[in-house]
């Protein structure tokens, strides 16, 4: 998903109009900066292009899930319902307020599976927080009619999905809070960086705040700041800001292409008996960041992928064997390894993930391939490349 492939003189000179004034921070010294507000221009803009009212940025995708949950007052031993494929910092956000991570089957969509959602409620349940894995979306539709039923908060993880659809609002925009990651591999960058967005004021105020020590930012006085509650530092540097400012202006231009590329390799998969491609619900339409299919066994898609790293296709991902972004691998989590005591009210609470039975998720994820999509390969590669994932896949499925 990397929009650094593509950094150019744009991004060179919204990173000069900082240096020029030597002022890095986003906050204060208003006098130094020649105007040069460059967070405060990245929240209109996203806010703008994702349609919210409101958009606060960052210093990671991390901290805006870790913000987004506070903003909305979550906190010791409440329970927040995640999908098991997903990047670990789904799990750390939660934790890191005290809440429990409530692991839940992903179906064909690669997210969350409503039916198991459903199932995982208990009287502990705030927030129901998808995941749009890989450029796609879960079924947005049944969690919020889940979320109304329940008086549960949805909160949008659409960190690797910036720019898709869901019955035409953009990702992260349907629910309650939605956020993206502006870090180096994703879609637009920051460098580092992330983005919370909201139609809700209190959360929106909140979540100012709480990301800057807690400060109330009335007035033009930073040290006569009042501070309503306790807050933390999250802030994004002007720096790295500056680089989205340029990045954002650029986003569909980038899903254009994304989409260009996705198009010429799944025509080639197309037609191939035993490729089944990810379901996107009804009413969705991803970024396409990455191309997922399904092919017929574990066994079968795990040699397809040996002999598409063989065969020199490289970027396609098998996630089931991932360190990072499947439960499997989660052993810190499941051991609850941790440096210091955590709160009780996570020991107490977390669910023995060692006897959990997510052979529902296994079932999709044994069988899944992803093909990232990357923006510099030029027509003629993308269509070798095309080719190539055919026939290797094509031989997988005879052998
Ligand atoms: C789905 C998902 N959520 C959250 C994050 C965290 O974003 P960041 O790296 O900006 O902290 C990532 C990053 O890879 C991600 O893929």
């Amino acid at each position: 998903m990397p929009g650094f492939e593509l950094f150019g003189e744009a991004e060179k000179a919204q990173v000069q109009d900082v240096l020029d004034s030597g002022v890095l921070m986003r906050y204060g010294f208003d006098g130094m900066r020649n105007g040069h507000w460059k967070a405060k221009e990245l929240e209109k803009a996203v806010a703008e292009r994702m349609q919210t009212k409101y958009a606060q940025v960052l210093s990671s995708g991390t901290a805006a899930l870790t913000v987004a949950l506070q903003a909305a007052g979550i906190g010791a031993g409440d329970e927040v319902i995640m999908p098991t494929f997903t990047f670990v910092a789904s799990f750390e956000s939660i934790l890191a307020i005290g809440a429990i991570p409530v692991l839940v089957d992903i179906d064909d969509t690669l997210t969350l599976d409503p039916l198991a959602v459903e199932k995982a409620i208990t009287t502990k349940t705030k927030v129901v927080m998808p995941v749009h894995m890989c450029g796609s979306m879960a079924d947005l539709a049944a969690l919020k009619a889940i979320c109304e039923t329940h008086d549960l908060l949805l909160l949008e993880d659409a960190c690797q999905a910036i720019g898709g659809t869901y019955e035409g609002k953009p990702l992260g925009s349907y629910g309650d809070l939605g956020c993206f990651s502006f870090d180096f591999v994703k879609t637009i960058t920051c460098g580092e960086g992330g983005a919370l967005i909201t139609n809700n004021e209190n959360y929106y105020k909140n979540a100012d705040h709480y990301s800057d020590h807690g400060h109330d930012h009335i007035g033009s006085d930073r040290g006569a700041e009042s501070h309503p509650f306790l807050g933390y530092n999250y802030r994004i540097s002007e720096l790295n800001a500056a680089v989205g400012c340029a990045q954002v202006q650029r986003l569909d231009e980038f899903l254009q292409i994304q989409k260009q590329h996705y198009t010429i390799l799944r025509d080639a998969l197309t037609g191939i008996e035993g490729v089944r491609f990810r379901r996107v619900p009804d009413g969705g339409v991803e970024n396409y960041s990455f191309l997922n299919f399904f092919l017929p066994t574990e066994d079968i898609a795990r040699k397809a992928h040996k002999a598409l790293g063989e065969s020199g296709v490289d970027v396609c991902f098998y996630w089931f064997d991932n360190n990072w972004h499947y439960y499997r691998k989660w052993q810190h989590l499941t051991n609850l390894n941790t440096l210091g005591k955590f709160p009780q009210e996570i020991i107490d609470g977390l669910p023995d993930y060692t006897i959990s039975d997510f052979s529902n998720s296994d079932a999709w994820m044994g069988r899944t391939i992803s093909s990232l999509v990357k923006l510099s390969w030029t027509k003629e590669e993308v269509k070798r490349r095309a080719k190539l994932l055919a026939s290797v896949i094509n031989a997988a499925l005879k052998d």
